[in-house]
């Protein structure tokens, strides 16, 4: 049987960022010296960007609100977006304000020290928000929150009542953060988590906001914040899907490692195709699986996906029921 799969249309709202990425990194040279590397390459990233180029890449219909610099690293941010298909036209470009970059040495083990820049995404404020922005957000098949926690000057009440317009509208809401938390970071995300289905940190980030040592309390506290699922990353150690009524851990694949930097944000992504396509939830985080351990295998967020085509061909192949039976459907849906 044929399903209806909807490809969206995703608003990401959240933070953009310029990520230079350069590999092998070991050391930086002492003094003036300089040292050869294999590859630098340019990426649009952050807990929004990254996330809609790599939804992009599996053919949903995305589009982003946010904020980034009326400069060239900007130039810069919504070429690499646009050349992967995401829709930037509602992304606000703030003059005299520098688009938030980082510079990520990597090492010869893939981990990612990063040197960050703030800039506009720290400018946004709730008042910034254009009606046609508002209307992207309430109006989307699902609204991804990515990195509100380091949007400072936002007000979290204000984005709650944008989360919640969208669920009245139909709309599924899933969010991510950037930052390590604590009790204050975690009590600022209340208003959106009462409005969202899916909450997608990573582990450290889930022990930090939470002050739980333990991610299945840890998953349960923000359950009782009102969100509908966690899906928890666990970097190489896999994820945990937990809900009302599951909790599943899931292995990451055993890939060649590069570069770490934004498996997240494609744990995300295709965790969100998986939703879009109406999976269970344990499917969802096949997806997700499969998509984060891509991104581990080359440079950079943007790295290691093609498209759904090859995530398909990855999931059908594991020996999993769950990821056979999201492979499955996923391959056997149309585009609505
Ligand atoms: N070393 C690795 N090997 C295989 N898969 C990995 C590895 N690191 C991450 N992954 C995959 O990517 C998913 C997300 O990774 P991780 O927990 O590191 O996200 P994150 O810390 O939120 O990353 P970021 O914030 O940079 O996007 C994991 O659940 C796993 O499936
Ligand atoms: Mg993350």
């Amino acid at each position: 049987m044929t399903t209806s799969l909807s490809r969206g249309p995703v608003t990401c709202f959240g933070v953009h960022i310029l990520d230079i990425l350069g590999r092998p990194v070991s050391e930086i040279p002492p003094g003036q010296h300089s040292i050869l590397i294999d590859e630098i390459r340019a990426t649009a990233a952050g807990t929004a960007a990254g996330t809609s180029v790599d939804l992009a890449k599996l053919g949903v219909d995305v589009r982003n609100v946010g904020a980034i610099g009326d400069d060239i690293l900007g130039d810069f941010t919504l070429r690499l977006l646009s050349d992967n298909g995401v829709d930037t036209r509602l992304i606000s470009r703030f003059p005299s304000t520098r688009t938030s970059a980082t510079i990520l040495p990597i090492r010869p083990n893939g981990e990612r020290p990063a040197l960050h820049m703030p800039g506009a995404n720290g400018d946004f404020t709730a008042a910034h928000l254009t009606a046609d922005q508002l209307d992207a957000i309430t109006g989307s098949a699902l609204v991804h929150f990515g990195g509100i926690d380091a949007m400072t000057a936002l007000d979290p009440v204000a984005v709650g009542e944008w989360a919640a317009k969208a669920k009245l509208n139909g709309a599924l809401v899933t969010m991510d953060v950037l930052r390590n938390g604590d009790s204050h970071a975690l009590h600022a995300l209340e208003p959106v988590l009462l409005h969202t289905d899916w909450f997608c940190p990573n582990d450290e980030q889930l022990r930090t906001l939470t002050g739980e040592e333990d991610l299945g309390n840890a998953a349960r506290m923000v359950l009782a914040l009102g969100a509908g699922g966690v899906a928890v990353t666990q970097g190489e150690q896999g994820c945990r899907i937990i809900d009302g009524d599951v909790d599943v851990t899931l292995p990451a694949l055993k890939v060649e490692v590069l570069d770490t930097t934004g498996c997240g944000d494609g744990f995300d992504a295709g965790f969100i195709t998986g939703l879009l396509a109406g999976l269970t939830p344990v499917q969802c985080g096949w997806v997700g699986t499969v998509c984060g351990s891509l991104v581990a295998t080359g440079l950079g967020s943007d790295a290691g996906i093609t498209n759904l085509d090859q995530v398909v061909s990855i999931l059908s192949g594991l020996n999993d029921d769950d990821a056979r039976e999201g492979a499955r459907a996923l391959s056997t849906t149309q585009v609505a």
